[in-house]
């Protein structure tokens, strides 16, 4: 009896960790770092770019609902606006800031990008970075490209 009893613990504990595993994408130092912690972004400046779609958009809404500050940056300013009233419609206290940019441009351009974003929500500057904008190169063969 204290056997099947240990057996079933054992079988219940091993599909719990394997429904941990399969749910934190199979990703072992996802599933160390634990749940998005409110404390730890509430009030942040977080700048993500590659916002306007995809895996941008979801961790802006992410961050949203998280309570930090959103800098919203890609090449498509309406495509961000709209990302930026979706978050606003869902948390209505949102302070969410667009900041199209081109990763593409020069290192001038870029330069100026960066003083704009640190200048937005009263000169506090950044927090944190998420840099998720793929940045699409050439074919190779293709223009400027060997
Ligand atoms: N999805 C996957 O399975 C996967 C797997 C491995 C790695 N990743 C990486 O994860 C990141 C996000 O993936 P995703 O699937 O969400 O990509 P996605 O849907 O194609 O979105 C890419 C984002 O980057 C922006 N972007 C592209 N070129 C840009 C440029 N020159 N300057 C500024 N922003 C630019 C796009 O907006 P605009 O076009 O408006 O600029 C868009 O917001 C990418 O870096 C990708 O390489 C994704």
């Amino acid at each position: 009896m204290l056997l099947l009893f240990a057996l079933l613990a054992g079988a219940g504990a091993a599909a719990f960790l394997l429904f941990k595993f399969a749910t934190a994408d199979g990703d072992f130092t996802l599933l160390s770092c634990g749940r998005a912690r409110r404390d730890k972004v509430d009030g942040k400046v977080v700048w993500i770019t590659g916002a306007s779609r995809g895996i941008g958009e979801v961790l802006s809404m992410q961050f949203a609902s998280l309570g930090a500050k959103l800098i919203l940056s890609a090449r498509n300013k309406e495509e961000l606006e709209r990302v930026k009233r979706n978050i606003i419609s869902k948390h209505p206290d949102s302070k969410v800031e667009v900041l199209p940019m081109d990763l593409s441009s020069d290192e001038e351009s870029l330069k100026e990008v960066v003083h704009s974003a640190e200048s937005l929500f009263s000169s506090a500057g950044i927090d944190y970075m998420m840099h998720n904008a793929a940045f699409e190169r050439p074919e190779k063969g293709g223009p400027g490209r060997n």
